[in-house]
């Protein structure tokens, strides 16, 4: 089997498991002092993954914000922000998204081989369309991704992705953050869905820390022999 990136999961949702709200209107779980933890994260990265809903719903930049932690990776001969990656099966993207537009980095869509053509007319000019098979497989993207020399990977939801990370172990550490409230409508993206996860009751996946930040709490597991502790 080829080789795969380190893989970490990061995800913040509710204490009844959303990730947003139903109607699209933005959810802020999160709290300022966890978005700089997520961007200390960003930046030790060489590449973050969404799927096509989350650039079309939050439409994310997906960039490290602070300019210590871009300075610092250019003194290390990087780019200042880690490369973009999405999925998509039917290639509906806006090339004006800000996934597309922000950042002077590499942008990187795995499409299903149906839809490469159309893909690459509409997205060839502001990002790489790679062919990622019919249905799009994630392992696949992940060893495509080592390929090009992507050796951490962080995954940013949403769920559809996320569920797919986990199912398919692909993942090497979960990083999930608590709000403190509830959604309570389940018409709203879960942050995961239905699948046969490789963690149960008799299996268990391994809690590794837990840190109150202000009023949210971060829970950091790890899913695989390859987790670091940093
Ligand atoms: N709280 C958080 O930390 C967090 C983080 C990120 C996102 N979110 C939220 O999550 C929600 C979006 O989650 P979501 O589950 O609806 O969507 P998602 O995982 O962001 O994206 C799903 C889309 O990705 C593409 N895709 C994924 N796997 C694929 C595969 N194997 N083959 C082909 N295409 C594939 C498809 O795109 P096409 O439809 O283009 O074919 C699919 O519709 C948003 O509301 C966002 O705000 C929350």
């Amino acid at each position: 089997m080829a080789d795969r990136p380190y893989t970490l999961l990061s995800c913040g949702m509710s204490i009844d498991g959303y990730l947003d709200t139903a109607n699209g209107t933005r959810l802020k779980l999160s709290n300022d002092a966890d978005f700089d933890r997520v961007d200390a994260v960003r930046a030790s990265s060489d590449a973050i993954l969404v799927g096509a809903s989350t650039v079309r719903r939050d439409n994310p930049r997906l960039l490290v914000r602070s300019q210590v932690r871009r300075d610092l990776r250019v003194s290390q001969g990087r780019c200042p922000t880690p490369m973009k990656v999405t999925v998509t099966g039917r290639a509906q993207l806006d090339p004006r998204a800000s996934f597309f537009a922000a950042g002077d980095t590499e942008k990187l869509v795995y499409c299903a081989s149906g839809t490469v053509a159309q893909a690459r007319k509409r997205l060839g000019p502001v990002a790489t369309v790679l062919d990622a098979g019919e249905p799009v497989d994630l392992r696949r993207v992940s060893e495509d991704l080592h390929a090009r020399g992507v050796q951490r990977l962080m995954v940013e939801g949403g769920g559809m992705v996320h569920t797919q990370f986990l199912a398919a172990d692909l993942t090497d550490e979960l990083q999930l953050v608590l709000a403190p409230f509830f959604v309570g409508d389940s018409r709203a993206p879960r942050f995961v869905g239905d699948a046969r996860f490789p963690w149960n009751q008799d299996r268990r996946a391994t809690l590794v820390d837990v840190r109150p930040i202000g009023d949210v709490v971060l829970l950091r597991y790890a899913l695989s022999a390859r987790f670091r502790m940093d």
